[in-house]
């Protein structure tokens, strides 16, 4: 999608964007010197450290390094993809977004679906306050009607075509069976849901997408599945998705932590007892995408499991599947519940105190670990204790936090009482290793042409002919293209450009990270780096030639004077 979106049309849109206006449509800014500053949104801190300077158009947090573009907010903070913050951005903008057909056509369905979705919750939610037998379930569950309200909750009546008949008038059958609202078999369809309490499922922006439906009575002569979903759709995706999650992440406690249950009526029953910081898996294990959606919002992520056999099961794929996407600085911790318990009937029984007490029982992601392979391996034995040892490194293989990493390789050898060789693993993290390392001079000239696009620059020296085929080079050339077609450039517009180029894109991105010094002469100083860059070259090739080569010697010497002189001379 993103590559059907010309290019023309974001540049476009960024030099109509104010970046300082973008970000202040979500976080309060405060304007100090030239700059705005802010609490950082993508790390937790009491001072303020992330800035956004209206001129460059590009924002920076000096504490946690997060920087980019009013396209690269909007992705980050709202867990946007890059077609949907540009999306966003238009939309904001008031600007239509050039697409072609076929992009058009998928969301031109998009768009029906989610009309479709909202028209049938509005029937459903008219259809609970008439229904004796659905109020009558969800009060002898305890749900009060503002509770039913704030999760729009809603009754499909039990018919085959209810729903069906209501829609008729505006969507085609084909539009129910792209919503998944209705099924198909041997030519005749059907509503999906029948006679079941209705749970809006949001996306984290709180647009309906999909829909949960639980049986009223349990049945065991009727066969059908006690909760059912959605099926996945041209909108939803049940892997992805977390119950809840666009309220929770409101909720100001959820900086701090959020929990993770597994149902939709632990989130509500919770809610109702004041803890609304809360999100359900749609009946999966907790996944990849769960939680690095989750750790967008909170620094803690406290799963909670009932008390069985699935529970533990669940919670240790949750553990494999946080591997890859926990960073240094976040923290996932576990509770099980009591056997036979949910935390719906917790509360249901003692109440919010009741919960808190279960909370308290959390246990950290090294203690599940060490629980679940000391109950595998007999560790009293040095076979055991071997094995054990092979598992821990190969499940902590796949953590990519480094800090973390070593601390849980440490203390669960300890724990068998092995002491684990930090030296032997040279992924462990170097204290003293510097955050931003500025590496080439090649680097600090496009570093500053970043920074200051309108410098003017002396193209006859950017074509000297040492620095033919040199990438950095390449990439400067191209800047240069771009400021030379429009005077209005920033570091912002600047990268955006290079998006679909992963490696200088990439290479742009670390660049930008760099503190840039203030200088008062800017050009000077990248055309000093420019002379510095092809001095070294020449001083590459002097070290490589023969040196009893006396006459192609005299002649390298000559021309690393030349560029001395002529860097002097600037
Ligand atoms: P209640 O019985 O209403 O209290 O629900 P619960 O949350 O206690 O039920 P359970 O622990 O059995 O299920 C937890 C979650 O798993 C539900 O919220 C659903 O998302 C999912 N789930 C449960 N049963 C089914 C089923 O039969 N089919 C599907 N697709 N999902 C289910
Ligand atoms: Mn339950």
């Amino acid at each position: 999608m993103a590559q059907n979106i010309p290019k023309d049309f974001i540049d476009n849109l960024l030099e109509r964007a104010n970046i300082v206006d973008i970000i202040g449509n979500y976080i309060k800014l405060e304007k100090k010197g030239n700059d705005y500053w802010s609490n950082c949104p993508f790390h937790s801190e009491k001072t303020s450290s992330f800035s956004v300077s209206e001129n460059k158009q590009f924002y920076h947090c000096f504490g946690c390094g997060a920087h980019g573009n009013s396209i690269g907010f909007i992705m980050e903070h709202t867990n946007k993809t890059f077609p949907e913050a540009i999306e966003a951005l238009a939309n904001t903008l008031g600007v239509e977004i050039p697409r072609d057909k076929e992009t058009n056509k998928l969301y031109e369905t998009q768009k029906i679906i989610h009309n479709c979705l909202k028209d049938s919750q509005k029937i459903f939610t008219d259809q609970l306050k008439v229904s004796n037998q659905a109020i009558a379930y969800l009060k002898n569950r305890n749900i009060k009607g503002e509770t039913a309200k704030v999760f729009n909750l809603g009754y499909s009546e039990d018919s085959f075509q209810s729903l069906k008949v209501k829609l008729n008038k505006n969507y085609s059958e084909s539009n129910l069976l792209d919503a998944g609202l209705i099924a198909k078999k041997n030519n005749n369809s059907y509503d999906k849901f029948r006679g079941r309490i209705m749970f809006p499922i949001n996306d984290h922006n709180g647009k309906i997408i999909a829909f949960g439906g639980r049986i009223l009575v349990e049945n065991k002569e009727r066969t059908e599945a006690k909760y059912m979903n959605s099926p996945e759709t041209k909108l939803f995706s049940k892997k992805k998705i977390l119950y809840n999650l666009h309220l929770a992440k409101q909720e100001k406690i959820s900086k701090d932590y959020m929990f993770i249950v597994e149902g939709y009526m632990d989130v509500i029953a919770l809610y109702q007892a004041g803890i609304k910081n809360v999100v359900a898996t749609l009946g999966t294990a907790v996944t990849k995408e769960n939680l690095t959606q989750c750790f967008k919002y909170t620094r803690e992520i406290i799963c909670c499991f009932d008390g069985d056999n699935a529970g533990e099961k669940a919670a240790w794929q949750g553990v494999e599947n946080i591997m890859p996407v926990i960073k240094d600085g976040d923290v996932i911790s576990f509770v099980f519940l009591p056997k036979d318990n949910d935390p719906d009937n917790i509360v249901e029984k003692g109440g919010r105190e009741l919960w808190d007490q279960q909370i308290r029982n959390k246990i950290s992601i090294e203690e599940f670990i060490y629980r679940r392979f000391s109950k595998e391996f007999d560790l009293s034995t040095a076979a055991g204790k071997t094995q054990y040892l092979k598992r821990i490194n190969s499940l902590l293989n796949n953590l990519s936090a480094k800090i973390l990493k070593n601390m849980l390789l440490v203390s669960l050898n300890e724990k068998i009482g092995s002491k684990y060789d930090e030296t032997k693993d040279n992924s462990s993290p170097k204290i003293k290793q510097k955050k931003y390392k500025t590496t080439s001079p090649l680097q600090k000239a496009i570093l500053i042409l970043l920074h200051h696009p309108n410098i003017s620059v002396d193209e006859k020296l950017i074509r000297d002919n040492h620095l033919k085929d040199n990438i950095g080079i390449k990439i400067i050339k191209s800047i240069l293209e771009l400021t030379k077609k429009n005077k209005n450039m920033n570091i912002g517009r600047i990268i955006e450009n290079f998006r679909e180029d992963e490696n200088i894109y990439s290479s742009l991105n670390k660049i930008s990270m760099m503190p840039i010094p203030k200088y008062d002469f800017p050009d000077k100083e990248f055309h000093a780096y420019i002379y510095l860059v092809i001095k070294n070259l020449l001083k590459d090739k002097l070290d490589e030639i023969d040196p009893s080569n006396l006459e192609k010697t005299a002649e390298l010497n000559r021309e690393i004077r030349e560029i001395d002189k002529k860097s002097k001379n600037f």
